[in-house]
C-alpha cells in the first residue's frame, strides 16, 4: 500500500498488528532498494518503506535539506502511523539520518540496524568533492553526475557479473531530480559528527557491512560496532556497499535473524 504523509510516499507491507521495521535508503535511491528485504519479511512484520525527501516519488521542494530535517521527517512518519517503537534499519545516507535519530531520541526505537554507514562527518576534502558534485550537476545535469557515482557504490564483480542489477539501480538513478539530488549533498556536507554518542546506545543493535564497500570499509563499520555496547558486528561477503542488493539471500538470513531472536516474544 502507498500513502502520502508529510509530502513523502510513503510504502507499507505486512499486518500492522505486528512488530514494525522502518527502512531508510541510501543516496540517490529509493524504496526499492528494500525490496527483497520486504519480500522476505512483511509475512512476520509490517515493513514501512518511504522515499527520503528529493528522492524516488518524493518531492524536492525547495531544496533545503538538513539531517535534522530528515529526521523530523522520520519522526513525522513514525507519529503518523502511530508504530511502537520501530525497529530501525539504515544504510548509508539512512545511517547517517539513524544515528542522529538515535542520538536525539533513542527510545523511540525498540533496537537498530545499519548497513554501509559512518557515524564521521565529511572531512574539508569529503565536503569539497560534495560541492564539486553540486557544480557538476549545474554545469552537466544529474546523469552525469549519478554515471559517476553509482560505480563506486557496487562492487567491481557485481557490475560484471550482474549488470541487469546494476543496470536498474543506475538507469532509475539518472531519473532522479536535481534539486533533490543537491540538497542531499548539502545537507551530508552539513551533517554533525555523532561518533561519540555511540557509547549511549543502549538498544540491541547490527552492524552490516559489505565486504568490498569502498565508501564504508569494514573496519570503519567494526569501530562503530566496538563502540555500540550491544552490537553485533557481521560483514557481508561478496558485495561492495549496496548490501541489500548485492548479497540480498545472506542480508535477510542474518536480519531476520537478529530480529528474531531479540522479538522472538512477540507472536
Ligand atoms: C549513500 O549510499 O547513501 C552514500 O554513499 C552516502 C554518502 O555519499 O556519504
Amino acid at each position: 500500500m502507498e500513502q502520502t504523509i508529510n509530502n513523502l510516499k510513503v510504502y507499507l507491507e505486512g499486518d500492522r498488528e505486528n512488530k514494525s521495521i522502518i527502512f531508510l535508503h541510501g543516496f540517490p535511491y529509493d524504496h526499492t532498494m528494500w525490496d527483497e528485504q520486504v519480500n522476505f519479511l512483511k509475512d512476520k512484520y509490517f515493513c514501512v518503506r518511504y522515499d527520503i525527501r528529493g528522492l524516488g516519488k518524493s518531492p524536492a521542494g525547495d531544496g533545503q535539506f538538513t539531517m535534522d530535517s530528515f529526521v523530523e521527517d522520520l519522526s513525522s512518519i513514525i507519529d503518523e502511523l502511530e508504530l511502537d517503537k520501530p525497529i530501525i534499519c539504515g544504510l548509508s545516507m539512512g545511517g547517517y539520518i539513524t544515528f542522529r535519530a538515535l542520538e536525539i531520541d533513542q527510545t523511540k526505537f525498540s533496537a537498530a540496524i545499519l548497513l554501509d554507514t559512518r557515524t564521521e562527518s565529511d572531512s574539508n576534502e569529503g565536503k569539497i568533492k560534495r560541492q564539486n558534485g553540486i557544480a557538476k550537476i549545474n554545469k552537466e545535469g544529474v546523469i552525469s553526475f549519478v554515471d559517476n557515482f553509482v560505480p563506486t557504490c557496487f562492487w567491481d564483480e557485481t557490475i560484471k557479473n550482474n549488470s541487469e542489477l546494476y543496470n536498474t539501480v543506475l538507469n532509475k538513478s539518472r531519473r532522479s531530480n536535481a534539486i533533490g539530488v543537491k540538497g542531499s549533498l548539502i545537507a551530508m556536507l552539513s551533517r554533525t559528527d555523532t561518533t561519540d554518542s555511540l557509547k549511549n546506545i543502549s538498544i540491541q543493535t547490527l552492524v552490516l557491512c559489505g565486504e568490498f564497500d569502498k565508501l564504508t570499509p569494514p573496519n570503519v563499520m567494526q569501530k562503530i560496532a566496538d563502540e555500540i555496547p550491544n552490537s553485533k558486528f557481521v560483514m557481508v561477503k561478496n558485495s561492495g556497499h549496496m548490501t541489500p542488493l548485492e548479497n540480498p539471500k545472506f542480508v535477510n538470513k542474518i536480519i531476520s535473524e537478529f530480529v528474531e531472536e531479540n522479538f522472538s516474544f512477540i507472536e
